[in-house]
C-alpha cells in the first residue's frame, strides 16, 4: 500500500493506492454513498456496484457538460441526497471530473471522494482537486478547485481497461517523468514492454511514484499560478490536436510532447539526442508522434486556447528530461517556432 496526502487550500485529499477491498474499510466509505458512474462501468462492475446507490452518466467525453449535470442533479433530488450525503466518482477521467463538480455544487457542496478506473484517472485526472465540464467546443470551461476527501487506487480496474485507453493514460504518465522524473524517465525508457504490461509487477510502485509527481506539484501550487502549469507539457499542442483531429486526448498529447521537445531544443535546451529519445519511447509505448493537420488551422485552435492570456501563453519547454521551464511568450513567437521545426 502507498499513500499521499494533498494539502488542499480548503481540506487534504488522502490518496491511497493498494487493494480497493481492505483501503474501503479503512477510508471508511460511507455504505449510503451515492456512486455517479459511466454506462460502460455499470455494466462491466455491475456485481461491485449491485449494493450501491447508483447514478449513470453516458460515457464519453462528448457528455461531460452542463446537461449531464441537470440530470444528476435531479437524480440526487429524487434520491433525497442532502448535505450529509458523499458522493464516489467511479470510473475514468469524465466521471471523477463531472462527480467533483457534481458534488462541489450540489447544496453548495458535499463531501466526495474518487475511484479512478482508467490510468488516466488515477495518474493525472482524479489528482488534484479540478472538477468541471465542458462548454460548447470549450474544454473545462466550468468548473472549480476542490479536493476530493479521499482518492482510492487499485490497479485491478485496469484489467478491464482497453489497451488503447491504457496507452492514452501512458502520455500523462510519461508528461509526469519528462517533467518531474529522470530517473522515472530512464527506467520506463529501457522496460517499456514490462509498464505496458497491466498485470505487471511494475504496475503498483509506478502509480505510487506517478501520483506522488502530482501530489507534490498539487502541494507547492494548488491554483495553478506558477509550478503546476508545468503539468501542461505538451498540452498547448496537444489541445488543438485533440481538437481538430478527434484523437484520444493522451494520443493528441503524445503529439503535443514532440513539438514541445524540438521547440525546447530549437530554444537551445533539449539535446537533439533526447527528443529522439522521447520520441522513440513515445512510439515504443504505441502513441503517435506525428500529425497531419495544417499548421494555421493549430495556431487558430490554439488561439483559443483557455490558458492564454491576451496574446501571450505560458510555452512549457524541457530545458532536460525531468526538468520542465515555463516560458511565457508571445503566441506569434510560439507560432514562428513551431514553423522552424516544422521545416527543419
Ligand atoms: N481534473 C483533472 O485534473 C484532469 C486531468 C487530466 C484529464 N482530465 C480529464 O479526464 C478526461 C479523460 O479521462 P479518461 O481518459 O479516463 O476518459 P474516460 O473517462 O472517457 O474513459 C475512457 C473510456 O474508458 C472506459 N473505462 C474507464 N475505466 C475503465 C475500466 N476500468 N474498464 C473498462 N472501461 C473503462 C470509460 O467508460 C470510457 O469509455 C478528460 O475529460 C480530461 O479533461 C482531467
Amino acid at each position: 500500500m502507498c499513500t499521499h496526502t494533498v494539502k488542499g487550500k480548503i481540506r487534504n485529499s488522502i490518496i491511497s493506492i493498494g487493494d480497493h477491498t481492505e483501503l474501503a474499510d479503512k477510508l471508511a466509505i460511507p455504505g449510503d454513498a451515492i456512486y455517479i458512474t459511466d454506462d460502460n462501468l455499470a455494466e462491466i462492475y455491475s456485481e461491485f456496484l449491485a449494493d450501491k446507490k447508483t447514478i449513470m452518466v453516458e460515457n464519453g467525453e462528448k457528455n461531460k457538460n452542463l446537461t449531464t449535470m441537470d440530470m444528476i442533479y435531479d437524480k440526487l433530488i429524487e434520491m433525497g441526497a442532502d448535505r450529509r450525503s458523499f458522493i464516489i466518482g467511479f470510473g475514468g477521467g469524465v466521471v471523477t471530473d463531472i462527480a467533483g463538480f457534481a458534488a462541489s455544487t450540489y447544496m453548495r457542496g458535499i463531501k466526495f471522494g474518487f475511484i479512478p478506473t482508467s490510468l488516466l484517472a488515477m495518474v493525472d485526472a482524479s489528482i488534484g482537486g479540478k472538477n468541471g465540464v465542458n462548454h460548447r467546443m470549450y474544454k473545462n470551461m466550468i468548473g472549480n478547485i476542490n479536493q476530493p476527501e479521499f482518492v482510492l487506487i487499485d490497479s485491478y480496474f485496469l484489467n478491464t481497461l482497453p489497451d488503447d485507453e491504457y496507452i492514452n493514460g501512458m502520455a500523462e504518465a510519461i508528461k509526469h517523468l519528462l517533467i518531474a522524473d529522470k530517473k522515472g524517465f530512464e527506467h520506463y525508457a529501457e522496460n517499456t514492454g514490462s509498464f505496458l504490461d497491466k498485470k505487471g509487477k511494475e504496475i503498483s510502485s509506478f502509480l505510487c511514484s506517478q501520483t506522488k509527481i502530482k501530489v507534490d506539484i498539487v502541494n507547492r501550487d494548488e491554483r495553478e499560478s506558477g509550478e503546476r502549469k508545468k503539468l501542461n507539457f505538451g498540452h498547448t499542442f496537444g489541445h488543438a490536436i485533440e481538437k481538430l483531429s478527434g484523437m484520444k486526448h493522451g494520443f493528441a498529447v503524445s503529439t503535443g510532447m514532440v513539438i514541445a521537445a524540438k521547440i525546447s531544443h530549437k530554444l537551445g535546451f533539449l539535446s537533439s539526442k533526447d527528443v529522439e529519445t522521447i520520441k522513440t519511447t513515445l512510439v515504443k509505448t504505441g502513441l503517435p508522434v506525428n500529425f497531419e493537420l495544417p499548421t494555421n488551422k493549430i495556431m487558430e485552435t490554439m488561439y483559443k486556447d483557455k490558458k492564454k492570456h491576451g496574446d501571450n501563453i505560458d510555452f512549457i519547454a524541457l530545458e532536460q528530461i525531468g526538468k520542465a521551464k515555463i516560458i511565457p511568450m508571445k503566441i506569434e513567437e510560439l507560432k514562428e517556432l513551431f514553423v522552424e521545426i516544422l521545416i527543419n
